[in-house]
C-alpha cells in the first residue's frame, strides 16, 4: 500500500447553503466559508467537500448546474472562490468540489439546445426515447421510477419524445454514451482542478450507464428499479477513462457516491488500489440499521446493534488490505445522526458516543457540518416545513390530501427528511442561530439557544471539544499510526447494546467502548490491562469485579495490554 495524503486526512462537508451567510442575504456563500476556515482548522481538520456552488436555477440547491464554469450569484464569485482557496490552502486544508455528472440542469445551454430539434449537434447529450402507446395513449418509453418520486422519464412536446431524469424533471440525464459528454465533462474537471483544487466528491457516480430500455419487471406501475441504472458495466469504462485523462495527471483525490445500490463486490470495482478509477466510495450500508421506517414517533426507536456491527465488520474487513474507506455518519441526504442512532434524552453523552464508535476506525473521517456540536432533526409537524425537492415530489399527494393527518404525517417524514441536515449551522445563540444577520432561506432548528459553537468551544466537556479530542488522536498523538492503519476487530459481537472493537498493531492495542443503552451495561476486562485511558465521555470510571460499569451511552477508549 502507498500511503497517500488522504489517509490520514480529516474531512469535514461543508453544504454551502446552509453553512454561514457572510453578506447578509439569508444564504450561506463561499465568504462565508472562508470566515469559518479558521473554526475548521481549530477542530483539527484539514480536508473540505464543498457541495455545488455552479450557477444553477436551484430545483435540487445546485445539484442542477447551469454553467459549470461559473459560481452562482446567490453564493458569490469566481474571486470569492479563489480566495477562500487561497486561504485554505495556506492553512493546510485541502478542498474538493462536488462534480455533478449524471445529469445537468434543464436549463444548460446543452439541453436548452438538444431540446430544439432531433438533429441539433447537442441531441445526444442527453437520453431521448420516443413516446410508447397503449390503445392510442402516450406513455413513457419504459416503467422507471426516478429517485424523487413519480416517472424516470419527462415528455418534452416540442419534439414528441421523453427524456430521462433519474432525479428531478429539472435535471435531464446526459448521456455518457456520447464520447463528446466524457470530453466535455473532462474540460470541466480540468477547470477547476487548475485553480488548484485538490479533487472531487462525485456524485451520484454509480448511475453513468442504464440497462436496456425495457421494462422493469417489479411492478406493471411506475417503479423504482435502482438495477435499471446503477452500477452497470460501462460506469467502470467511463471512469477508467476519466481516471486517465483528468483524474490521474493531476494525482486528484476522488471519492464517488455510489449509494445503497452497491455491494462490496461493487465497491471494490470502483475504489480499491487498484482500480483505477477512484480513491474511495461513500456507501449508505450503515445509514439504516434502526427501525426507522416501521415507527411514527421517534421516541420508539431502536438501534440494531448487531447490523451495525455486521456492516462495519463486512466493511472494514474487506477494505483492510485493497482499498481505503471513509467514515462518515451522515452527509446533507440523511438524518441527522444523534436522532437517529442517539438519543435525545442523553443528547451530549450519545453524541460523543457515537463519534467515539466512528472516528476510531480505519479510514478517513468526513464530519458533516453540526454533527460536531450534535445537531439534532428539526421538529416537524407542517407539510409546508418542508423545503427540498425530494421530500416534496415524494409525498405531493399526501401533502394534497386533506383526508391527511397532517402533524402525524409531518412527524413520520421529518424523522428521514433531506431537510434534517440541512436548517442553519447553530454558530451562537444569536438571532437566527448566528447564520446570517437576517431571516435565513430555510428553518433553524429552535434549539440553537442550547446548542451552537459559541457555548460548545471553550467548554472542555462540550460535544465539540470531544470531537477536537479525536481529531487530535488522529492527528498527532502516539495513537496515531495505529488509529490511521492498525488492524480492526470487533470484539462483542453478540452484545446488543455494546459495540467495542479493538485496534492493534506490533506495539499498541486501543479499545473502543460504546454503549447504545439507558440501562448499565458492562464491559468485561479479565482479559486485558489497562496501559491508558484515552478518552472518555464521562469523568470517571466505574470498575467492579473486573468490569467497566457503563452508564447510559457511555463511551470510552483505552490503551491495553492483553493478559495472556
Ligand atoms: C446525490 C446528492 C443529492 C442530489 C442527487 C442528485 O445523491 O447527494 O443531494 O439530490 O445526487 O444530484
Ligand atoms: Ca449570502
Amino acid at each position: 500500500m502507498t500511503e497517500k495524503w488522504w489517509m490520514s486526512a480529516v474531512g469535514y462537508q461543508i453544504y454551502i447553503k446552509s453553512f454561514f451567510d457572510a453578506n447578509g442575504d439569508g444564504i450561506g456563500d463561499l465568504k462565508g466559508i472562508e470566515e469559518k476556515l479558521d473554526y475548521l482548522h481549530d477542530l483539527g481538520v484539514n480536508l473540505i467537500w464543498i457541495t455545488p456552488f455552479y450557477d444553477s436555477p436551484m430545483d435540487d440547491n445546485g445539484y442542477d448546474v447551469r454553467d459549470y464554469f461559473k459560481v452562482a450569484k446567490e453564493y458569490g464569485t469566481i474571486e470569492d472562490f479563489k480566495s477562500m482557496l487561497k486561504k485554505a490552502k495556506s492553512l493546510g486544508i485541502h478542498v474538493i468540489l462536488d462534480f455533478v455528472l449524471n445529469h445537468t440542469s434543464d436549463e444548460h445551454t446543452w439541453f436548452i439546445e438538444s431540446r430544439k430539434s432531433k438533429d441539433n449537434p447537442y441531441r445526444d447529450f442527453y437520453i431521448w426515447q420516443k413516446p410508447r402507446y397503449e390503445n392510442g395513449i402516450r406513455k413513457e418509453p419504459t416503467n422507471w421510477g426516478s429517485f424523487f418520486g413519480g416517472s424516470a422519464w419527462k415528455y418534452d412536446e416540442n419534439t414528441d419524445e421523453y427524456y430521462m431524469k433519474i432525479f428531478s424533471d429539472k435535471m435531464p440525464d446526459l448521456n455518457w454514451k456520447n464520447p463528446k459528454v466524457i470530453d466535455a465533462m473532462i474540460e470541466v474537471g480540468k477547470w477547476w482542478l487548475d485553480l488548484g483544487i485538490d479533487g472531487f466528491r462525485i456524485d451520484a457516480v454509480s448511475h453513468l450507464d442504464r440497462a436496456e430500455f425495457v421494462d422493469s419487471t417489479h411492478s406493471k406501475d411506475i417503479v423504482l428499479d435502482w438495477n435499471k441504472f446503477s452500477n452497470l458495466p460501462k460506469v467502470h469504462e467511463y471512469l477508467k477513462i476519466l481516471n486517465e485523462r483528468l483524474f490521474k495527471p493531476y494525482h486528484a483525490y476522488t471519492i464517488g457516491e455510489v449509494g445503497g445500490a452497491a455491494s462490496i463486490e461493487e465497491a471494490i470495482k470502483y475504489a480499491s488500489f487498484d482500480s483505477n478509477e477512484l480513491s474511495m466510495v461513500f456507501n449508505f450500508d450503515h445509514n439504516w440499521c434502526n427501525n426507522i421506517h416501521d415507527i411514527d414517533d421517534l421516541k420508539d426507536l431502536k438501534v440494531n446493534v448487531k447490523a451495525l456491527k455486521d456492516v462495519f465488520f463486512r466493511w472494514q474487513n474487506t477494505f483492510k488490505r485493497i482499498g481505503w474507506l471513509p467514515l462518515n455518519w451522515l452527509n446533507h441526504d440523511q438524518p441527522r445522526v444523534v436522532s437517529h442512532y442517539g438519543s435525545l434524552e442523553y443528547h451530549k453523552e450519545s453524541a460523543k458516543m457515537l463519534a467515539n464508535l466512528l472516528y476510531l476506525k480505519r479510514g478517513t473521517p468526513f464530519i458533516y457540518q453540526g454533527e460536531e456540536i450534535g445537531m439534532t432533526n428539526y421538529p416537524f409537524t407542517k407539510f409546508k416545513e418542508f423545503n427540498d425537492i425530494s421530500t416534496i415530489n415524494q409525498h405531493k399527494d399526501k401533502f394534497n390530501d386533506p383526508n391527511v393527518d397532517e402533524l402525524k404525517l409531518a412527524k413520520k417524514i421529518g424523522m428521514t427528511s433531506r431537510d434534517n441536515p440541512r436548517t442553519m449551522m447553530q454558530w451562537s445563540n444569536k438571532p437566527y442561530a448566528g447564520f446570517s444577520k437576517v431571516k435565513p432561506w430555510f428553518l433553524v432548528n429552535p434549539n440553537y439557544e442550547s446548542i451552537n459553537v459559541e457555548s460548545q468551544i471553550n467548554d472542555p466537556n462540550s460535544i465539540l471539544n470531544y470531537y477536537r479530542q479525536l481529531i487530535n488522536l488522529r492527528r498527532q498523538s502516539i495513537y496515531k499510526d495505529l488509529i490511521i492503519f492498525g488492524d480492526y476487530e470487533i470484539i462483542d459481537y453478540e452484545n446488543e447494546k455494546v459495540f467495542t472493537y479493538k485496534r492493534s498493531n506490533e506495539n499498541q492495542i486501543l479499545l473502543s467502548i460504546n454503549s447504545f443503552s439507558k440501562e448499565t451495561e458492562y464491559f468485561d476486562m479479565t482479559n486485558y490491562e489497562i496501559v491508558n485511558f484515552v478518552i472518555h465521555n464521562y469523568n470517571d470510571i466505574l470498575i467492579e469485579n473486573n468490569k467497566i460499569i457503563l452508564r447510559p451511552f457511555e463511551a470510552l477508549a483505552i490503551e491495553v495490554k492483553e493478559k495472556k
